[in-house]
């Protein structure tokens, strides 16, 4: 990991084990140029790849034609309004409403080490691991400044990149438009790869080619959704799961955002990572700043699984944090899907004697604990202990669990107030609307307005009263619907534009007061399932429920998809029961158990009245859980097959760091007649060292392995599962 400046080339070169990034200086204007990124350079000039000397720029330097250079030029932080057509990072209006800007570099630095952006979840690194450069550009005009930086990783082919906006000027300015990164690059026949989806079927694969005009992937539900992802990837056309060259983009936010790639005239793609604009502005006054979040970039040349290993790799060691981050996590067994709303302390004690019988280390109360909330029709916002259901209140019942070994958690939705509710009837204002239009209720809920301090420490002094009155040590924090009828009571008519990335940083300085007043608190998110299982929220809580759907074959899918960015350490995962309350289907429940595995791992079902056969297979999942999930928790993930794209199998594994054990899990979809056993090549082993698979008695070199591979039986039905355990002999 490196940053040099080269004062002959004026460029610096940003280095990371794998690749190099270049950004160079031009002209006695100091316009700021994107010149190369892609696989690791010697220290060497390559700014003529910026192709300022050519058609249809007039050959002298200082002559040239203004716009025609401004429209090809590429440039790392492209504004709006004054020659570049395409798609702009950033779009200013002045006072007189005239939309122009154009920043020029003033000044650079480089440290070591990365500063924490104000209010916003980011990567973070020691002065020993990470690097930072950060130019300074200014729009001379508007006497504002733009702050880009770029920090580097020891060991990680990442960049992470953000934008702050300084106005200096005298004036008040509107940001219409801000994107934290942008990314001018030569068309290569990219392909491009994003994740769409919906509820119960998130983060699905999509993969076609970055055609002419812009392309987008946008979310403006006040969340990233079920249905976008922060994220997308270029690839080359021959890219493939373990060859070619990728490079992702991924922001770390929880809002409305917008990532796109937009192809010009000159085959050239511009890729842009940021807040949406759509419905955003925002006033910066003289003296104010606005920081933008962050956007990380990843450079592969081991096609996509190389790209979500390094996302992973970031992840894990410059995102998430907290004690939780490196631990195992308690084997969790959660009511939900066992009780839905009816539940009193007798039955969940049921369920907790049971679970601790076998193993299973925290209970989970869901929804339906609280004020008169015995439907999802009512109630939210109300954090008072429903002592009707509670007999004994909340304190007895989390000491019984305390009592049989395990630990408690408990489920909130501190973002939402139901209009049958004692704190709605007290404060009707808090509930984001527009006057005088009637705002609409999704399962019957509106959302609270985090953007007001007055609320939000009013259900931080309710969350924290209910965490303290008794041995919590894990909360789930859910959000269940989008956001709509935008309108907030506190701010003028010309802030409502700023509501969106507001309510973000609400939700974040209330998780932020969470996690430090109860330092040791396992949180998980959760959306509706997995709405928003996004970078942003890592920062806060290491795991995130992954989806609603808990069917092990839905779950295929979605977890590949979730770990095509998102480190398998973070992914909510549960065993529920059958037929599975999503889909009906009826799967062995031991498959249901290695496709939680690759998660965080848990129960959803209700212990007390699932089969013998079911129940007796419990202790045996949890021996395997405690097995393998430091090897899950920590090591390399490689797909070798989709059955989303072959209809019969699902396989990847999990690799050591020190490649000296590794877990492959095969699940036979749909068995097929009259086949042989079926060849599986593994990846990411020591080609010299030598393995056995544990349960047989020969040994193979890691060369075998991956390139003449293992022959997997085929298994009698569908929907059944086997784990492959390799350890180095
Ligand atoms: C959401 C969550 C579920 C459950 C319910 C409770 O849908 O994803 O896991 O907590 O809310 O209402």
């Amino acid at each position: 990991m490196e940053i040099i400046y080269e004062e002959k080339s004026r460029s610096f070169l940003l280095q990371t084990p794998k690749s190099t990034y270049v950004i160079g200086i031009v002209d006695a204007e100091n316009f700021v140029g994107h010149a190369y990124y892609g696989p690791r350079l010697m220290e060497d000039d390559v700014t003529y790849l910026m192709r300022t000397g050519e058609a249809p720029f007039t050959p002298e330097k200082n002559a040239r034609d203004r716009l025609s250079f401004l429209d090809c030029f590429p440039q790392e932080f492209p504004s709006c309004g004054v020659g570049d057509f395409r798609e702009s990072a950033v779009t200013i209006k002045d006072k007189g409403s005239h939309v122009a800007s154009e920043f020029v570099l003033e000044s650079f630095e480089i440290v070591n080490g990365k500063e924490k952006l104000e209010g916003l979840p980011a990567t973070w690194g020691s002065e020993e691991d990470t690097k930072t450069l950060k130019l300074t550009l200014r729009d001379k005009v508007l006497g504002l400044k733009a702050i880009l930086s770029y920090s580097v990783f020891e060991g990680i082919d990442a960049i992470a990149r953000s934008v702050k906006l300084v106005n200096e000027g005298k004036d008040p300015v509107t940001i219409e438009k801000i994107m934290s990164a942008s990314l001018d690059m030569d068309n290569r026949e990219y392909d491009k790869l994003i994740l769409y989806g919906s509820w119960a079927r998130e983060r699905y694969i999509d993969r076609t080619p970055v055609n002419y005009g812009v392309q987008s992937t946008s979310s403006l539900r006040g969340e990233p959704g079920h249905q976008e992802q922060p994220f997308m990837a270029l690839l080359e056309k021959n890219a493939t799961e373990d060859q070619g060259e990728v490079i992702g983009i991924n922001l770390i936010y929880s809002g409305n955002c917008t990532t796109l790639a937009d192809r010009n005239q000159f085959d050239s793609i511009r890729l842009m990572s940021g807040i949406n604009p759509e419905g955003f502005s925002y006033i910066l006054n003289p003296g104010e700043s606005f920081q933008a979040p962050e956007a990380v970039l990843v450079y592969s040349s081991e096609g996509i699984g190389g790209m979500s290993r390094t996302f992973h790799d970031l992840y894990r060691n410059h995102l998430i944090r907290g004690e939780y981050r490196d631990k195992k996590r308690p084997i969790l067994i959660n009511n939900w899907e066992a009780t839905y709303f009816d539940f009193n302390t007798e039955k969940l004690l049921d369920i907790a004697r049971e679970a601790s019988k076998d193993g299973i280390e925290m209970l989970v109360m869901d929804d339906g604990w609280f004020g008169n909330r015995y439907d999802d029709n009512r109630a939210l916002g109300d954090w008072f202990v429903n002592e009707e259901k509670l007999a004994g209140g909340l304190k007895y019942l989390v000491d019984e669990v305390n009592k049989l070994g395990m630990k408690f958690g408990i489920w909130f939705e501190p973002e939402m107030i139901s209009p049958d509710s004692d704190l709605y009837r007290a404060h009707p204002d808090w509930a984001v609307q527009i006057p005088g239009r009637e705002a609409g209720l999704a399962r019957n809920q509106y959302v609270l307005d985090m953007t007001r301090k007055e609320i939000r420490d009013y259900i931080f002094e309710r969350m924290a009263a209910v965490l303290h009155s008794a041995n919590i040590e894990y909360v789930k924090w859910d959000m269940n619907r989008p956001l709509c009828d935008i309108g907030s009571a506190s701010l003028p008519a010309d802030r409502q534009g700023e509501f969106f990335h507001r309510y973000v940083l609400g939700v974040y300085d209330l998780q932020e007061r969470l996690i430090t007043e109860f330092p040791h608190l396992l949180l998980e998110n959760c959306s509706g399932g997995g709405a928003r299982f996004d970078a942003g929220m890592l920062y806060y809580s290491p795991q995130i429920w992954c989806s609603d759907d808990t069917d092990a074959i839905e779950r295929l899918t979605i977890q590949e998809g979730t770990a095509l960015i998102y480190p398998l350490s973070a992914m909510g995962a549960h065993v529920s029961d059958c037929p599975n309350h999503t889909v009906g289907r009826e799967t062995p429940f031991e498959t249901r158990g290695y496709v939680a595995l690759a998660g965080t791992f848990g129960y959803e079902l209700d212990i007390t009245k699932i089969s013998k056969e079911d129940r007796a297979m419990i202790p045996e999942q949890i021996q395997m859980y405690h097995k393998y999930n430091d090897l899950v928790r920590t090591g390399d993930y490689y797909r070798i097959a989709s059955y989303s794209k072959n209809r019969y199998y699902d396989c990847y594994m999990v690799v050591a760091k020190d490649k000296m054990e590794a877990l492959v899990t095969y699940v036979q979809v749909m068995g097929r007649p009259n086949s042989h056993s079926r060849r599986i090549l593994l990846k990411g082993l020591c080609p010299e060292k030598t393995y056995r698979i544990e349960g047989e008695e020969r040994t193979y070199r890691g060369s075998t392995l991956m390139n003449a591979g293992i022959l997997v039986e085929n298994l009698w039905g569908d929907y059944k599962g086997k784990l492959i355990h390799i350890l180095e002999a």
